[in-house]
């Protein structure tokens, strides 16, 4: 296949993207309008985009005729805050209920019988079934292109993660984090237990013929 992308239909480019960009990590973001109201819905155009400034990206898409599109984004612009929940295997089955296009006022939390703690420094509440949680402020959005496409970057205020996923030395236990990723389709995800090591190399290395020695896990 050899295509410029301006010849391809939207929901063609779509699926190509979402089918090869993969796998692609999952926020499960809360949210709150002006009267407290609670959002949550997963994003998986998503990534964690600097770590200095910690910064996270969204990518929000439009609803055709609707602006601001989704609650998220409205609230997001309304209370300028907002709560990146990752998602474990356990929690995959509620992150999809969060996924349904409610209507505003259905609380997603509510129907996908998730409890909330509150947060320190945002008025969103975190999802007390993550087992990573961060807080955080909207720094920029940028409309971009038609259907008001939204890239949202937040930075990183507040980070919790689960008691006894982080040992003193400061390593994250990745095995009991257990999170997911997107796969392809609509409904394929992958968890991080099937996994392979390759050591960095340096040019000395190259030179002299021979690898690195192994690294201990991060
Ligand atoms: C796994 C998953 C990933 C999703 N990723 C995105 C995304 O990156 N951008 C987006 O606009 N919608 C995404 N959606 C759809 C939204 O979650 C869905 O439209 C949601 O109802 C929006 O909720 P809101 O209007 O309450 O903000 C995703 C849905 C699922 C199940």
């Amino acid at each position: 296949m050899d295509v410029a992308a301006a010849d391809l239909p939207e929901r063609d480019l779509y699926k190509l993207l979402v089918n090869t960009v993969l796998p692609r990590p999952i926020a499960l973001v809360t949210s709150c309008d002006r009267a407290g109201r609670v959002n949550a819905a997963p994003f998986s155009f998503f990534n964690a985009f600097s770590h200095a400034p910690p910064l996270v990206v969204l990518g929000i898409e439009g609803r055709e005729g609707q602006e601001p599109s989704k609650d998220t984004l409205r609230n997001i612009r309304e209370t300028g805050g907002f709560v990146v929940n990752l998602v474990d295997r356990a929690l995959v089955p509620a992150m999809t209920v969060c996924g349904i296009d409610f209507p505003p006022e259905v609380e997603e939390l509510a129907m996908a019988g998730l409890d909330t703690l509150p947060s320190r420094a945002v008025a969103a509440p975190r999802i007390a079934a993550s087992p990573v949680q961060f807080e955080c402020r909207e720094r920029v959005s940028l409309g971009l292109g038609t259907r008001h496409r939204t890239l949202v970057i937040g930075e990183i205020v507040h980070l919790w993660i689960r008691d006894g996923l982080v040992d003193e030395q400061g390593h994250v236990d990745v095995d009991a984090l257990d999170l997911v990723g997107r796969l392809h389709g609509a409904d394929w995800y992958v968890t991080t237990r099937d996994r392979f090591r390759e050591p960095r190399k340096t040019q000395a290395d190259l030179e002299a013929g021979a690898a690195a020695p192994p690294e201990k896990e991060p």
